[in-house]
């Protein structure tokens, strides 16, 4: 029998990641029977993306009354993610969430409490962790190739493109996405926690804007009417690509969501610099950066064990091009290193997305590494991003167990 889903938020990720696929990849397994959006103009585009006529809805009660259907779909901006979870798990659905599976310690809670009430399941998709190189580094921790890891060293990279712009949509208040800690290092945090097998415990970071926001005098409110367009090495022409010309600025009259608001504007309040310290449950030590205006893109781990220390890599944007293979380096302890090389994925965050989809959506795949997850590495993940933004505010340290209590 093909299982109901509806989704909730047509944006970008919503189609694109869930909708289209769903009715062309995986039409023999899945049935895409209701969409629901805020914005009308976005919703009906949906259905012209799709090729299809999709009931939609506008408001998300409606839909829930009038639709049978097994699992919801919420790819929403981070902060409503809860409201549509929750709901969902209270009316006897399952729900699968994007990441952030939510942005504070309170709706962490509240969505934990309602999935333990309900006898249904919360999926958290973390596409990262099924690329096949990050899948190749869990495979090699799987067999105990380091040992028991002491220490790990990550960066994150994001550079002056992808990176800028989350400092033009929604994402640039903390309101709305928790912060770069929550929205972006969730990705970073579950991918860790899984290699790590082990849980948060203790949080310490700092953080600053220091690159983008009130930094420069020369700014406008976005850049489709900016006096600097001419000269602003940030300029973003939302109307070049046809899809955010379709699904941003022909829909804006709806909601007054501007796909293109100016990068230096005082209303940013996400930090673009941050460094967190982390001690896990069973003793390791994380040392992580997350810089959002590099001149390239990308991530940097070591991961430093009692047998040895594993290093790897990965590169979304570079100046000499991206190489198009990639290297996983072991150096054993009083043993000679070995170079392990992995062709570069295609598709979508290296390759994570289809892969990811398949699991989603097909039945009967065996999951030996414990790729899916659910709302327990949802809350690890995204709790050490609002640890770290509590510990940015107050200068101390932040116990995960007093966000769960
Ligand atoms: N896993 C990944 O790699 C990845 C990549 C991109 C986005 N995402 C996540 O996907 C989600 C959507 O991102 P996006 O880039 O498509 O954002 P977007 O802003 O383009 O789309 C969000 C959509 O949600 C709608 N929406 C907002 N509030 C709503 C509400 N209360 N009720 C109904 N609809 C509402 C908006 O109108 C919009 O159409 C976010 O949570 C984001 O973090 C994940």
């Amino acid at each position: 029998m093909k299982k109901k889903y509806a989704l909730v938020g047509t944006g970008g990720r919503g189609v694109h990641m869930y909708a289209k696929p769903i009715v062309e990849r995986y039409k023999d397994n899945a049935e895409l029977v209701a969409m629901c959006d805020i914005n009308p103009k976005r919703l009906k585009l949906a259905n012209k993306e799709i090729k299809r006529h999709i009931p939609t809805y506008t408001n998300f009660h409606k839909m829930l009354k009038e639709v049978k259907f097994d699992t919801l779909i919420v790819a929403t901006k981070d902060s409503t993610h809860h409201e549509f979870i929750i709901k969902a798990l209270e009316t006897g659905h399952d729900a699968i969430t994007e990441k952030p599976m939510t942005t504070d310690d309170k709706k962490c809670r509240a969505i934990l409490k309602a999935e333990k009430k309900s006898k249904k399941k919360l999926i958290v998709t973390f596409n990262y962790r099924y690329a096949p190189y990050t899948t190749r580094v869990k495979e090699f921790l799987h067999k105990d190739i380091i040992g028991d890891i002491i220490s790990v060293d990550f960066q994150w990279y994001l550079d002056t493109s992808h990176g800028a712009d989350y400092f033009r949509r929604w994402h640039r208040r903390k309101e709305n996405s928790g912060g770069l800690l929550v929205h972006k290092a969730t990705h970073h945090f579950d991918m860790l926690n899984w290699y790590l097998e082990d849980e948060p415990e203790e949080v310490f970071a700092r953080g600053a804007l220091r690159f983008y926001g009130h930094a420069r005098k020369e700014m406008g409110v976005r850049c489709l009417t900016c006096k600097y367009k001419k000269t602003c090495k940030f300029y973003f022409d939302i109307e070049k690509a046809e899809l955010n010309k379709k699904f941003y600025r022909e829909a804006e009259g709806e909601d007054k969501y501007y796909r293109d608001r100016c990068v230096w504007s005082k209303e940013i309040d996400i930090e673009d610099t941050m460094a967190v310290s982390v001690r896990y449950k069973k003793g390791t030590f994380l040392s992580y950066t997350l810089n959002a205006f590099l001149p390239y893109e990308g991530w940097r781990m070591a991961l430093n064990g009692k047998k040895g220390r594993l290093e790897a890599e990965e590169f979304h944007s570079f100046p000499t091009g991206i190489p198009d293979v990639q290297t996983i380096k072991i150096y054993p302890l009083f043993k000679k290193p070995e170079i392990i090389k992995v062709p570069k994925a295609t598709g979508g965050h290296g390759g994570g997305d289809t892969r990811l989809l398949d699991m989603l959506f097909k039945q009967g795949i065996p999951d030996p590494l414990g790729h899916q997850a659910g709302s327990r590495g949802g809350a690890m993940s995204i709790l050490i991003g609002v640890a770290g933004n509590k510990s940015i505010a107050t200068g101390k340290p932040i116990k995960i167990k007093d966000l769960l209590k």
